[in-house]
Parts: C-alpha cells; sequence; structure tokens
C-alpha cells in the first residue's frame, strides 16, 4: 500500500490544535493533532450527505431558498445541499479554517465534485455563529457539522451553538417551516430536549457513515412550526 502523503497543515485558532490533510491514492484524511486523531476520511461521507438529504428536504422546489451550511470539512454536505435546492438558491458555507477552504479549492475539491466552482455558493471564512446573530427569518435551512456533536469539542467556542441563546438564535434566524439540522457522532437527549423547549419540533434520525453499513450517527432535525413561541426557560 502506497504511503500516506502530507498535503498541507492548519492552526485551529485560539490553541484548538493543528489539523494535517494527507492523501494516499485517491484517499484523503483530516486529522486532529492530539488524541482525537482523524477527523475526517473521503471513504466516509454518508452522513454527511444525509444531513443535507434530510435538512433541505423541504427545498426542492423553494425559489431563492438560502441554506447555511457550517463548516467546509471535505464538501459533501455542501454539495448534497447544492443538490437538494434550486437553481435560484443562495447556500452560504463557513469554516473558520482558511486553508480548509483553499484544500477544497485544490486537491481535496475532487472528493465531493469541487461545490466551490458552483456559483451558488457563497464562502465565509469565520466563525458560522457570526452568520447567525440578529439575521431573524434570514435561512430556510441551517446545517451544522462543525464539531463531534453537541459540544464544541474541536472548537470550545462552538458551545454557543448548542446552548440555550445560541439555538434560540438559530431558531430566530430561521423562516417559519425552516429546518436546523445538525450532525452527532451519538444521539444526546438533553439537546433534543432544549430544542423543543426553545420551540422546534425534533426528530433524531440515525444514518450510516456509509450507505446501510458502518458506525451510526445521528442527526437532530429541528423545524421551526409556524406560530410556536420561543421558550427559554
Ligand atoms: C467535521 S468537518 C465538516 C465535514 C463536512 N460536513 C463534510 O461534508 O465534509 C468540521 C468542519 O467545521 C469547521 N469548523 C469548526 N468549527 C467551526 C465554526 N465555529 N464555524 C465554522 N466552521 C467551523 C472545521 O474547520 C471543519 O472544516
Amino acid at each position: 500500500m502506497k504511503p500516506w502523503i502530507e498535503l498541507g497543515t492548519a492552526h485551529i485558532p485560539n490553541d484548538g490544535g493543528i489539523l494535517t490533510l494527507r492523501q494516499r491514492d485517491q484517499e484523503f484524511s483530516i486529522s486532529l493533532s492530539g488524541p482525537r486523531g482523524e477527523l475526517m476520511n473521503s471513504r466516509r461521507f454518508n452522513s454527511e450527505q444525509q444531513l443535507s438529504v434530510l435538512g433541505c428536504a423541504h427545498l426542492k422546489n423553494h425559489e431563492k431558498a438560502r441554506v447555511v451550511v457550517g463548516g467546509m470539512g471535505m464538501g459533501y454536505t455542501l454539495a448534497a445541499a447544492l443538490d437538494a435546492v434550486p437553481s435560484s438558491a443562495e447556500v452560504i458555507v463557513a469554516d473558520l479554517i482558511p486553508e480548509v477552504v483553499e484544500w477544497n479549492r485544490g486537491p481535496l475539491g475532487a472528493c465531493a465534485g469541487r461545490p466551490l466552482d458552483d456559483s451558488r455558493v457563497v464562502v465565509h471564512i469565520g466563525d458560522v455563529g457570526e452568520l447567525l446573530v440578529n439575521r431573524d427569518g434570514s435561512y430556510d435551512a441551517v446545517l451544522l457539522d462543525v464539531d463531534n456533536g453537541p459540544e464544541g469539542l474541536t472548537h470550545s467556542d462552538n458551545n454557543w451553538l448548542y446552548s440555550v441563546e445560541g439555538t434560540s438564535s438559530i431558531y430566530k434566524s430561521l423562516t417559519p417551516g425552516g429546518v436546523l439540522a445538525v450532525w452527532s457522532a451519538s444521539p444526546d437527549t438533553t439537546y433534543a430536549n432544549r430544542l423543543k423547549k426553545i420551540g422546534f419540533q425534533v426528530e433524531v434520525k440515525t444514518v450510516r457513515e456509509r450507505p446501510g453499513k458502518g458506525a451510526r450517527h445521528a442527526i437532530f432535525l429541528a423545524k421551526k412550526t409556524v406560530g410556536r413561541r420561543i421558550n427559554k426557560t
């Protein structure tokens, strides 16, 4: 078997560690320094795609749909979101780490079919949270895959995204009928209950890392139903 070749490294802000991109034949891997190890591998992306398939299922015929994808990773969630929405849509992809976006413009782009070349994509380099504050009624779907689940594992500042404050802000940023979809390595009852208390209608779907096989991951599907109120208690 051929050896892994290192293609690049990137520092995660606030001493979050170092990301390394490696390639072996057609396989790509992104790993985090320290015990966490591999974060993404181009051989396993079904659950990343399902995040968009499930989170954008209501947008097939929704003209000018606006979708936020956080983060970019290997581009599978972004590419599946583009497949799920009409040609008039806008899909804003956020990633904290500029190098991750550069890698997707370079060698990594082929994995998901070069989604950054799609004219419907707007890139935000920075925290996805910046797109979700004071944006009332702006988005038809918000798709989050920035951590291992509803805890800021790779970046402690991400805890805000899953907090009562962050979840309320995301709720407000959605249009009526809009959907927040969150990827997680495992179910989390506390987070599901928090989503419900904020006013979302919640389903937790189990998805496999490869079609029909491999590890089971969870996707929280939280719908902003019309006429419900935010309850912060
Ligand atoms: C697990 S990967 C996403 C994988 C992606 N769903 C795919 O299809 O390949 C997580 C990504 O989120 C980015 N990230 C982490 N925290 C973020 C934040 N607060 N805002 C934006 N991007 C973030 C990381 O740099 C990384 O690229």
